[in-house]
């Protein structure tokens, strides 16, 4: 069980307050807040050890590398990667997947090859191999859901093909919190010698993972979704495989040497890390991952059930005919995320009515447009949470929602202003 008493106390941003009441932030699908341990490793990086790393044979340089260097043996240590050196640092998980999908995929995929997604996929996770795709003349193939919002496995077995060469699938769904069976895809996509690249943004933060026991070939994920700073993520890759990605970005310490006429490639994982890295964000987020195995994923997992059991509950008691929702019934088959439209209220007018409660949720299209499309919608809400939200917090959202429908009629007349750009 996790302490969430204890664990606000960690978050100053919690003692905010938004239009007059206690902030309520249920925006973590988006990006979490960050704990004072995070904030504090990386102010005391700037005050005490502030040098490039790898460049430097003075004091100042060699104990940030040691610092820096260390934070790869934290991850690794997290997803138990078979070693550090297969962890990549880069800006977030889109960078890790485009970084897949230009530097293994446009090298390795040829006419007629095919690249298997779902419909359930982050942009991130879609566009990188669509346009890989054009350039490659491999073929895309998606596989749907459910009714239900699960994988349509079955489909996904019709579909795999001695062609098929990649199955690049979410982990875990940023709009209907569905927590795919990777192992199972592993076993489907590695039968015909494809390989599975794992959006893992919203997974990795909410659910133990154990990179040896899913059997998956890459995994990108980002830091400022788990406790740590933005501008920093990982992809995680098997060896092997790594090994067959060429480095896209190259530039500074991604070599051993350099002639005018050749280029020996770094070892692994720098020959991938381009110029002066985020020194200071690999140290924060290595602080976040200590603070995040202090509390244990498994507890993230089982609160993130706990909140989201009971906002389902609450939803069908009493608000089933305002409400529709996107994603499993099952709360056991979700991360902490609830999406969902109020009939005939605007996303975005939902989102901004919350905000003036004080609640923190964000409303678009999530970067999913393909699956809001399929679904009937242009949008949705969605409420995520993380280990600093509670019970307590749900019941006033739902109080709040309450009023919300009553006042339908006048707020659906309600332009809304601000600077979401709405997707
Ligand atoms: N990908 C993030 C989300 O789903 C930003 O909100």
């Amino acid at each position: 069980m996790l302490n969430v008493v204890a664990i606000r106390e960690d978050f100053p941003i919690l003692k905010r307050e938004v239009n007059g009441r206690p902030l309520i932030y249920f925006d973590n699908a988006a990006t979490t807040h960050k704990p004072i341990q995070v904030i504090d490793a990386i102010v005391r990086f700037y005050k005490e050890f502030n040098s490039n790393v790898h460049r430097g044979m003075h004091t100042l340089s060699q104990e940030a590398s040691e610092l820096y260097e260390e934070a790869f043996s934290v991850v690794a240590k997290f997803i138990n990667a078979y070693s550090w050196e297969e962890v990549i640092e880069v800006k977030n998980a889109t960078d890790g997947l485009n970084m897949v999908a230009w530097g293994w995929g446009l090298f390795n995929l040829r006419p007629g090859d095919e690249i298997i997604l779902t419909v359930v996929e982050h942009h991130s996770n879609m566009l990188p191999w669509r346009i890989v795709a054009e350039k490659t003349g491999a073929k895309i193939k998606y596989v749907d859901i459910t009714d239900d919002g699960d994988i349509n496995y079955d489909q996904l077995e019709e579909v795999v093909s001695e062609r098929t060469r990649v199955v690049a699938i979410t982990m875990a769904s940023n709009v209907l919190g569905t927590i795919v069976d990777v192992k199972r895809i592993c076993k489907i996509a590695h039968s015909v010698g494809a390989i599975v690249v794992g959006d893992g943004a919203q997974y990795v933060p909410h659910v133990p993972t154990d990179v040896r026991d899913l059997g998956i070939d890459f995994i990108a994920f980002s830091g400022h979704k788990m406790l740590g700073p933005t501008g920093i993520g990982i992809l995680w890759g098997r060896r092997d495989v790594l090994e067959d990605v060429k480095p896209f970005r190259v530039g500074g310490d991604t070599i051993k040497d350099v002639t005018l006429d050749s280029i020996e490639w770094h070892d692994l994982p720098w020959r991938f890390i381009a110029g002066t890295p985020h020194i200071a964000g690999m140290i924060g987020f290595a602080e976040a991952v200590k603070y995040l195995m202090r509390v244990g994923v498994e507890n993230v997992r089982q609160h993130d059930i706990e909140l989201t059991e009971y906002t389902l509950k609450k939803f069908e008691e009493e608000l089933k005919e305002y409400i529709v929702v996107l994603g499993p019934l099952d709360a056991k088959k979700r991360t902490g995320i609830v999406s969902f439209n109020v009939q005939n209220l605007h996303h975005h007018v939902v989102a901004k009515s919350l905000d003036s409660f004080g609640i923190a949720v964000r409303s678009g299209g999530h970067c999913a447009h393909p699956l809001h499309y399929r679904l009937g919608f242009k949008g949705s809400v969605r409420a995520s949470y993380y280990i600093y939200n509670t019970v307590e917090e749900v019941e006033t959202f739902i109080s709040a929602l309450k009023i919300i429908v009553t006042l339908r009629d006048i707020l659906s007349r309600q332009l809304v202003e601000d600077r979401c750009t709405g997707t």
